[in-house]
Formats: structure tokens, sequence, C-alpha cells
């Protein structure tokens, strides 16, 4: 299997941002290490990140052709985009199942981040884990791809 590892706004200043909420790791080493998991476990990784919801959109719709799972931190789009909820649905319609993930404890924080407009179209959830979390959600949408028969 192939797996998009997409990431939204500002998760490119990740080790940057505010490491009490989202610890030190970059993205890039998120990304080597989901990739290297993803390659222990016989399936690919491809990295995306972007800052803008109609490129998220298009990324989105590209993974249903190039793609058999998505594992997306959709950022604080989770919160209120229901451009991405959309592209997210029209893949899982496809066959494309897609695991959210955020790094922090969503719940935990301020109200507004406690609704997810993504989360349920999306085969699961994976939150407050820190950078472990893209583990689980590794694992989770390659069970989902294995369950499918794919
Ligand atoms: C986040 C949580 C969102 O609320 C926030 O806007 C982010 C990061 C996380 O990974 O914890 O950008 O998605």
């Amino acid at each position: 299997p192939r797996i998009l590892l997409l990431h939204g706004p500002n998760l490119n200043l990740l080790g940057e941002r505010d490491p009490a909420q989202y610890g030190s790791t970059t993205l890039r080493e998120i990304e080597e290490r989901t990739a290297a998991l993803a390659g222990e476990l016989g399936a690919e990784v491809h990295c995306a990140q972007s800052n803008s919801e109609g490129e998220l959109v298009g990324l989105i719709h590209e993974a249903r052709h190039a793609d058999s799972g998505i594992v997306f931190n959709p950022g604080a789009y989770a919160h209120y985009s229901y451009a991405l909820r959309d592209a997210i649905d029209a893949v899982a319609g496809l066959g494309v199942p897609c695991i959210e993930i955020h790094i922090s404890n969503v719940h935990a924080r301020e109200p507004f981040r406690h609704t997810s407009v993504t989360a349920p179209v999306c085969q699961g959830l994976v939150a407050g884990h820190g950078v472990f979390g893209y583990e689980l959600a590794l694992r989770a949408v390659l069970n989902r791809i294995a369950e499918a028969g794919k």
C-alpha cells in the first residue's frame, strides 16, 4: 500500500512552534520516522504539507489515483473546513480511507478545538499522543486497507 501523509496549515513550523503543545520534533523528522516504519510494515509513504485549503483539497483528490490511504493532520482546518470534509468523504467513497491525527489533545484545549468537522468522514481519529500518534495512525490506516482486502 501507498499512504499519503498529509499536513495542513502551520505544521511546517513543527519543532519551532509552541513546543509545550507540540514538542520539539520537526515535520521532516515525523515524515522520516513514519516512512521508516511504513517500510518495516511493507508500505510506502509519500508526504505533503500545505498552508492552503484549496491545495489540500487537490492533494486529497490526487490520492484517489495514487494512494491506498491517507494519514491527515488538518491543523486548524479540522475545526471548520467543510471543503476538506467533502474531499475526504469523496475519496472515502472511492475506497481511500483517511485517519485524522492531532498531536495535541484537542479536547483538553480551547473549546473551538473540540469540534472536528473532518473526523466524522474519517475512519478514525488519533489525538493527544504527541508525535507517537503518527505510528498509531499509520498502523490504523494499514489495518483498514488490509481489512478491505486491497
Ligand atoms: C493540531 C491541533 C489544531 O487545533 C491546531 O490548529 C494545529 C495542530 C495538532 O496536531 O494538535 O495546527 O492539529
